[in-house]
C-alpha cells in the first residue's frame, strides 16, 4: 500500500484544496494530513478563521482523506514520514524548491502539484472584506438623478 503525506492549513476549504487531495491520493492509496494546529498558526504569523477541530472535521469528510494529524512545528516531518511509513510527500508548487521540504528527498519521494489558478484562502478574505464594505455602502445614485 503506497502512503502519501500532505501538509497546510485548508482554512475556508476550497476548490483549489479538493484538487490537490484529489490529486495526491490519486498518486497512492492511502493519502494522511498534517493539519497546522492552531498554536503552529501563530507562530508561522497566520490566523485560520476555522479552529483546528473544525478543519480536521471537514478535512475528515473529504473522501480522498484517510487520516488527518496535527502539524505542531517545522522539524516533526522526518518523524512523520518514518512513523507513518510515508512513501511519498505531496505539497502546492507554490513550495516547490522550499528548504522546509526538499531534504525529505532522502527519507521519501517529494512530489509538488501545480496550484489551481486564480483561488486561496487569502483571497478569499480578502473578497469578504471587500464585499462587506461594498455592503455597507450606499448606493451611487446615477448623476442628475433625485435622491429617492
Ligand atoms: N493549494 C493549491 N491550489 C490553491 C491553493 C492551495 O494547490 N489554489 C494547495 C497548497 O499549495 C497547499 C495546500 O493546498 O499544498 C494547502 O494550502 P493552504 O496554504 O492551506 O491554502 P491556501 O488557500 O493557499 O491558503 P493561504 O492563502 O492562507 O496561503
Amino acid at each position: 500500500m503506497k502512503r502519501v503525506l500532505t501538509y497546510g492549513t485548508f482554512d475556508l476549504l476550497h476548490y483549489g484544496h479538493i484538487r490537490l487531495l484529489k490529486r495526491a491520493k490519486e498518486l497512492g492509496d492511502y493519502l494522511i494530513v498534517a493539519l497546522s494546529t492552531d498554536e503552529f498558526n501563530s507562530i508561522k504569523g497566520k490566523k485560520a478563521y476555522h479552529s483546528y477541530e473544525t478543519r480536521k472535521k471537514m478535512l475528515e469528510a473529504i473522501r480522498y482523506v484517510d487520516l488527518v494529524i496535527p502539524e505542531e512545528n517545522w522539524e516533526q516531518k522526518i518523524n512523520d514520514i518514518k512513523e507513518y511509513k510515508v512513501d511519498i510527500t505531496v505539497m502546492g508548487g507554490d513550495w516547490k524548491g522550499s528548504d522546509k521540504f526538499e531534504y525529505l528527498r532522502n527519507y521519501c519521494e517529494l512530489i509538488y502539484l501545480d496550484r489551481t489558478e486564480g483561488i486561496s484562502t487569502t483571497q478569499i478574505k480578502k473578497a469578504l472584506k471587500l464585499q462587506d464594505a461594498v455592503n455597507g455602502l450606499e448606493q451611487i445614485p446615477e448623476p442628475g438623478s433625485k435622491k429617492t
